[in-house]
């Protein structure tokens, strides 16, 4: 099986999306040591914005290519201004390809690329699971509705939530979510 990591923080050692999603991909690789990892750090290699060069040549586009060859995704983001990295928004703009990922039916949008696992490990500043902010929250709903759209229907997400209330707080939240990677699996 082949394993795609991803990382899109900015904030380098110091951030909590990264240190969730390597848990997360320790977790699987421990349960099976056969799994073939590809790591790609989109912070410190960012892709450009998307070009009509890169739409109209799906062919020549090496991440998609990637993501196509992976049975397993796991993705490391941070919110940022309520919403994911644009250097994760980039790779995005590079996997949802019409003809390769979806297609239009006469039925409507049809996933193409439901195959695959994705886990998506996501800390965010503050809360956003119930009151005013929940309408704020436009990382884990848009990564849901994108990975949805190309068929992934149930990705699952790891959160660590509060990081940016303080110290204790955030060690709190990273250590649970880490936890529970450490419980994560592919048939999740
Ligand atoms: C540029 C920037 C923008 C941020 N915007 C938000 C935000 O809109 N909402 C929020 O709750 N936290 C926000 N935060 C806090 C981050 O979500 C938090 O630090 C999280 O840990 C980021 O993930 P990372 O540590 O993996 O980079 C922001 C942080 C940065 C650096």
């Amino acid at each position: 099986m082949k394993l795609l990591h991803l990382d899109s923080s900015i904030l380098g050692e110091n951030s909590a999306s990264r240190a969730i999603s390597a848990a997360i991909v320790s977790s699987l690789t421990a349960a099976d040591p056969a799994i073939e990892v590809t790591y790609r750090d989109l912070a410190a290699d960012a892709l450009p914005h998307l070009t009509l060069d890169v739409l109209g040549n799906p062919d020549g586009n090496a991440e998609l290519a990637e993501f196509l060859a992976a049975d397993i995704v796991v993705i490391g983001a941070g919110m940022y201004n309520f919403t994911i990295p644009t250097q994760l928004k980039a790779w995005i703009d590079r996997v949802l390809i019409a003809g390769k990922t979806f297609q239009y039916t006469a039925e409507g949008p049809q996933g193409l690329a439901g195959d695959k696992k994705v886990f998506v490990a996501l800390a965010r500043g503050g809360y956003y699971g119930e009151g005013p902010a929940a309408v704020m929250e436009h990382a884990e709903t848009y990564l849901r509705a994108a990975f949805g759209f190309i068929g992934i229907a149930n990705p699952t997400f790891v959160l660590a939530e509060g990081i940016a209330i303080d110290a204790e707080t955030r060690a709190k939240s990273v250590a649970a979510a880490i936890e529970e990677a450490g419980s994560l699996a592919v048939s999740a």
